[in-house]
């Protein structure tokens, strides 16, 4: 048993959708998020930059006792992990490599979709651990970049035409190829389901790998008898811009209101 606290961070909301899936599944944690909504997106940045934010997100996290991190962002999972995992003394979990275990078990036909920011796709992490588990599969990734800001600006209803077209625009290769199953990898793309749905039609099965991360920290943390034990966990936000706006945009991630106190952080004062 660990009563302490699971940070979990991303660059702004979307790890909010990994919060919830943890929220569901391990209710007796206390949890404290961390969403850099100052400074996202990381997914149109360079490697450096991304694991210098990646860094200064985990110093301050650290700040406060922790059990384990959950990278609740496919930007820096796939760009930051490794150093993060080697520089830090406790179980830190991404959303890559569960995300790409799931898309292994479900294709019937080997030809896996990816969707995610342009530092993921460029990482070249999902393939990586794609090709370890089957090396017969083929993987088809499309940078999807506008749909980040679309989601933020709470446009992600499957009827919304610019939602539609943007959709349309990136998904069509993969269908056309023929993939089976299609990987969000990025952890704002659950929000796009239904609309990613309608494009690649209902046989694709989706991977959100927000929620896979949260299942495989759960169950890692299980194994390790880490988990705490309590009826009712607690919840903490922070971020690094308006406290305001978070509250506001976070109930549509989070699928009801903003339950925790929300604050604000100096984030570049931590970390090197
Ligand atoms: N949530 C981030 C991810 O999963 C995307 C947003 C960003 O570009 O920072 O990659």
């Amino acid at each position: 048993m660990d009563q302490r606290p699971i940070g979990v961070f991303d660059s702004g909301m979307g790890g909010l959708t990994a919060l919830r899936v943890l929220r569901r599944i391990l209710p007796g944690e206390d949890l404290i998020y961390f969403g850099d909504t100052g400074r996202v997106p990381y997914g149109s940045r360079g490697r450096d930059t991304i694991l210098r934010y990646a860094r200064q997100d985990v110093a301050f996290l650290r700040s406060f006792d922790l059990k384990a991190v959950v990278v609740a962002c496919g930007t820096v999972s796939a760009n930051a992990l490794a150093e993060l995992t080697v520089e830090n003394d406790l179980p830190f979990f991404g959303v890559v490599t569960p995300a790409a275990r799931a898309a292994v078990e479900r294709t019937r036909n080997g030809a896996i979709g990816l969707i995610g920011t342009a530092a993921s796709i460029r990482s070249g992490a999902y393939e990586r651990e794609i090709g370890a588990l089957d090396p017969g599969a083929r993987v088809f990734a499309a940078p999807c970049p506008l749909f980040v800001p679309l989601v933020e600006n709470g446009r992600f209803r499957a009827e919304d035409p610019v939602v539609n077209l943007v959709a349309e625009d990136y998904l069509a290769p993969l269908r056309e190829a023929g993939v089976d199953t299609l990987v969000l990898g990025c952890t704002h793309y659950p929000l796009l389901a239904e609309a990613i749905g309608k494009v690649m039609g209902p046989e694709v099965a989706l991977v959100d790998s927000g929620a896979t991360c949260a299942d495989q920290a759960a169950r890692s943390l299980a194994e390790q008898g880490l988990l705490a034990q309590r009826e009712q966990g607690s919840c903490r936000f922070f971020v690094s811009d308006s406290t305001e706006d978070f509250a506001r945009l976070a109930s549509i991630f989070l699928g009801g209101g903003v339950d925790g106190p929300v604050e604000r952080v100096e984030i570049q004062k931590y970390g090197k």
